[in-house]
């Protein structure tokens, strides 16, 4: 018997789409929201000089900034980074403005990170753009030095929950990552691919899946 999806290209457009209205706070929440949002960042930009915010960025408590001298660090406009959110580099690193990052997800750059615009991406989720080296059996992993390929994210990307992104791969614009996925090789825009290594499951736009 052939395996049948869990649900058919039909039975996905009947879905409901739900909350995408404008959120159902009061003004007081919203306004106090606005406040806090406002000193966290003020608050963030002098413990982290050398990290460029733009404007409406939300960087929430408990992030963590390790950032080396050389390093090129910036932050488009309104882009969220929720709790937890931990970033080390000495590389250059750049988030397209209204990039959301879930709770406790790790950027780990050594040469180049770009993320696009809009991205989304689910709490956990971890982008390196870097390997330990492990090619001498001789010496021990830790004193192998570092293998290094840029990594590349285009606009409007969503990238599921606990997801690892590795060096040098290039996802397309308009993809989406299945939750727990680990991405090891480029993928096409407007791809959905899920698993460990990640595997296109099909297109966005109904196009055949490339080989
Ligand atoms: C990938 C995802 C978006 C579903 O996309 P979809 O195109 O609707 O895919 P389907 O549900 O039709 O599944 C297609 C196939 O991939 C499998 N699949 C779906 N998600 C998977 C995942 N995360 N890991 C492994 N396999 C997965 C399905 O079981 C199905 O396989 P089958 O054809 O053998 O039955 C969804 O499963 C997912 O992972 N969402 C992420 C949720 C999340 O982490 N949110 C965080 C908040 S931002």
């Amino acid at each position: 018997m052939v395996a049948q999806s869990k649900r058919s290209d039909d039975a996905r457009s009947d879905l409901p789409v739900v909350g995408a209205g404008p959120w159902e706070f009061g003004g007081f929440y919203r306004f106090r929201g606005y406040v806090r949002r406002r000193l966290g960042l003020a608050i963030t930009r002098v413990r982290h000089h050398r990290v460029r915010f733009g404007s409406l960025c939300d960087v929430r408590s408990g992030s963590h900034f390790a950032i080396g001298r050389r390093a090129d660090v910036r932050f488009g406009d309104r882009c969220v980074l929720d709790y937890g959110f931990t970033l080390e580099s000495s590389g250059h690193l750049e988030v397209g403005s209204g990039s959301v990052f879930g709770h406790h997800c790790t950027i780990a750059v050594e040469r180049s990170v770009i993320i696009g615009k809009g991205c989304l991406f689910g709490e956990m989720v971890s982008i390196r753009d870097h390997d330990h080296a492990f090619a001498n059996t001789e010496t021990a992993i830790l004193h192998q030095g570092r293998i290094s390929s840029p990594v590349l994210i285009g606009d409007d990307v969503w990238v599921g929950a606990k997801a690892t992104i590795t060096q040098g791969v290039t996802i397309g614009a308009g993809s989406v990552v299945g939750a727990h996925a680990v991405v090891t090789h480029d993928l096409p825009p407007g791809s959905v691919a899920v698993g460990v290594p990640a595997r296109i499951v099909r297109m966005r736009d109904g196009g055949p899946v490339p080989i």
